[in-house]
């Protein structure tokens, strides 16, 4: 798929389903994600997958990391569990603070947000289906502790990647002229 019909076609793919994603593609996924703008080239992102039967174990640490999780329903608790398993590849985007003189924690953040942009453009240019997720249990302890990441470490998102298992929704158009201005200078 042409670059620009990528860009601006893409929309998220909520249901997701196999075959599972080739080495291949996940290798282009992630070099996507590592030309996202840098400042200073600190490297603050890096990504988890999570695929095949690793994915039932994420959803257990899902579970466990939920708050009073034994008196959810059954019903609850398998939605839980399953969360995972909406798609053959999980990426946990994670950013790792940093202090720097010149880049202050949010263009960290933002730069790792952009590795997930990368990541889903590249999955559709690619034919796949795509959608950036957080939720609560992207900024519980016990999930970042059982992903093995440090202290310092965030996680961005959780990046379901597959193939399209459902009709996409046809964004509403967007007129440009309602979210560009030109500015200005009052002394002119
Ligand atoms: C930081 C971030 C977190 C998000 N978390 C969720 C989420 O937990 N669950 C969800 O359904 N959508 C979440 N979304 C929204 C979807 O990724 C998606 O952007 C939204 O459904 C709109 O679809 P579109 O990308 O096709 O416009 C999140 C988006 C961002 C940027």
């Amino acid at each position: 798929m042409d670059f620009l019909t990528a860009l601006l076609e893409r929309v998220s793919a909520p249901q997701l389903t196999g075959p599972d994603i080739t080495n291949e593609q996940l290798e282009v996924m992630i070099q996507a994600a590592l030309r996202a703008p840098d400042h200073a080239w600190l490297r603050p992102s890096r990504y988890i997958a999570v695929r095949g039967d690793e994915r039932q174990q994420l959803g257990e640490l899902f579970l466990q990391a939920t708050d009073n999780y034994q008196e959810l329903t059954p019903e609850r608790q398998a939605k839980i569990r399953n969360m995972p398993m909406r798609a053959p590849l999980l990426l946990v985007a994670v950013c790792r603070i940093q202090e720097h003189p010149k880049v202050p924690r949010e263009e960290l953040l933002l730069s790792t947000g952009a590795g997930v942009q990368n990541i889903l453009n590249a999955a559709w240019a690619m034919e796949l289906g795509a959608i950036w997720r957080t939720g609560d249990l992207a900024y519980n302890h016990q999930v970042k502790e059982g992903l093995g990441l440090s202290e310092e470490e965030e996680i961005v998102g959780f990046v379901y990647v597959g193939h399209v298992n459902c009709r996409l929704k046809q964004p509403p158009e967007l007129k440009t002229e309602d979210f560009l201005t030109s500015w200005q200078a009052k002394n002119q």
